[in-house]
């Protein structure tokens, strides 16, 4: 199989514009797309009603998939969910209760920390589930369910559409979970997953803002430090907003729950710290604002990514507002990865580094 940039200057930047359509290859494979209901394509070998508490393992870019995910298996099926780097979870011996559902997130199937922590879950008599994008992989075969991602092989080292094909594959997971758990009305269920199918349609507005943030990468790429802030999901992802530009420009990046930030890093910041406010109009949008203002307080540079509603809600002058499509709270992680992703993207154009291949980074970590 040849892969190549088609039109692109560099494959991550392809694979960030391929997302609207993975995604939704990804999203037809775990719905169905005429009744709008959850549709697992293979049957669970477990009922979720039995699992008294989910793991999720995995390294890098797929732990904050996981990390995002942990809050949807949470809301929808109100089961408690641990989040692990696998480097960590392989040695801590951590207690677990047989029968208990484990799940491996990867890209690759062959990072050797997650495999050798899906193999400590199997030993624990654990049912163990996969999130992979390369089925034929060594943590594809050795567990008990795949589920796949329909990513296409991914070829920049910076992970970008195999992380939304991931995220869609485990917010079905969440719904289906919750429904069986009787957690979710038929009504809630619909409405979940009618979000869901509208993702693939929102991704490609969201590929709108590049422009925009073309220019503003200009203005990064002068900076020393980045700061990324998030409440419920969008932590998660400010954490992955802080990995995706580190891992590529080189610039120094942090990510930050926001209600953490009086608790250390507001301390970093004067006219120089650039802040990354990722903030749909969501249930902790005013939350989130008043973290922004403390950040505006300290003559902080904020570059505010919401909607229309929250552009209007939002009290503070911001140096720069991103404005993403309306849509339900609960999949923002998955839109708002799109100006994320440009943002380191552009801002290691312009920094003339090698996008698709770091320095001292591989695409595949099969040692410890
Ligand atoms: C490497 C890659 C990351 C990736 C991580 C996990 O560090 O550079 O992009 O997120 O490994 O890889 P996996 O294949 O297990 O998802």
């Amino acid at each position: 199989l040849v892969v190549d940039k088609a039109n692109y200057r560099h494959f991550m930047a392809k694979e960030i514009h391929e997302q609207p359509e993975v995604v939704g290859h990804t999203l037809a494979r775990y719905v169905d797309m005429a009744t709008e209901q959850v549709a697992m394509p293979v049957t669970l070998p477990f009922d979720f009603k039995d699992i008294q508490r989910v793991s999720i393992t995995a390294c890098g870019t797929a732990s904050y998939a996981g990390f995002i995910a942990k809050y949807w298996f949470e809301r929808f099926a109100r089961v408690p969910v641990e989040v692990d780097v696998a480097s960590e979870f392989r040695y801590r011996e951590a207690p677990l209760r047989k029968g208990d559902l484990a799940i491996f997130i990867s890209q690759s199937g062959e990072t050797a920390d997650t495999l050798a922590a899906l193999r400590y879950a199997k030993s624990q008599g654990l049912h163990t589930l996969s999130v992979v994008n390369v089925p034929t992989s060594t943590i594809a075969r050795e567990s008990e369910v795949v589920l796949p991602t329909l990513a296409g092989p991914e070829i920049g080292v910076a992970s970008t559409k195999a992380f939304t094909c991931q995220l869609m594959v485990l917010a079905a997971l969440a719904v289906a979970a919750g429904k069986a758990r009787g957690e979710l009305s038929a009504e809630d269920e619909g409405r979940l997953v009618h979000g869901l199918v509208e993702v693939p349609r929102l991704m490609a507005a969201a590929l709108g803002t590049e422009p925009q943030i073309e220019k503003l990468a200009r203005d990064i790429a002068k900076r020393q430090d980045v700061l990324y802030l998030g409440r419920g999901t969008s932590y998660p992802l400010a954490l992955e907003g802080a990995l995706k530009l580190k891992e590529i420009s080189y610039i120094h990046a942090e990510g930050y729950a926001a209600g953490e930030l009086k608790h250390g890093p507001i301390a970093l910041i004067d006219e120089n710290m650039p802040v990354v406010v990722i903030a749909p109009f969501d249930r902790v949008f005013e939350k989130t604002v008043s973290n922004m203002q403390e950040v505006a307080a300290r003559g902080g540079n904020i570059i505010l990514m919401t909607d229309a509603k929250g552009a209007a809600e939002a009290t503070i002058e911001s140096t720069v507002t991103i404005i993403l499509p309306d849509m339900a709270a609960a999949f923002t992680p998955m839109i708002y990865a799109i100006p994320v992703q440009l943002l380191a993207y552009h801002t290691a154009v312009v920094m003339g580094t090698d996008v698709d291949q770091p320095r001292n980074l591989a695409k595949s970590v099969t040692v410890e």
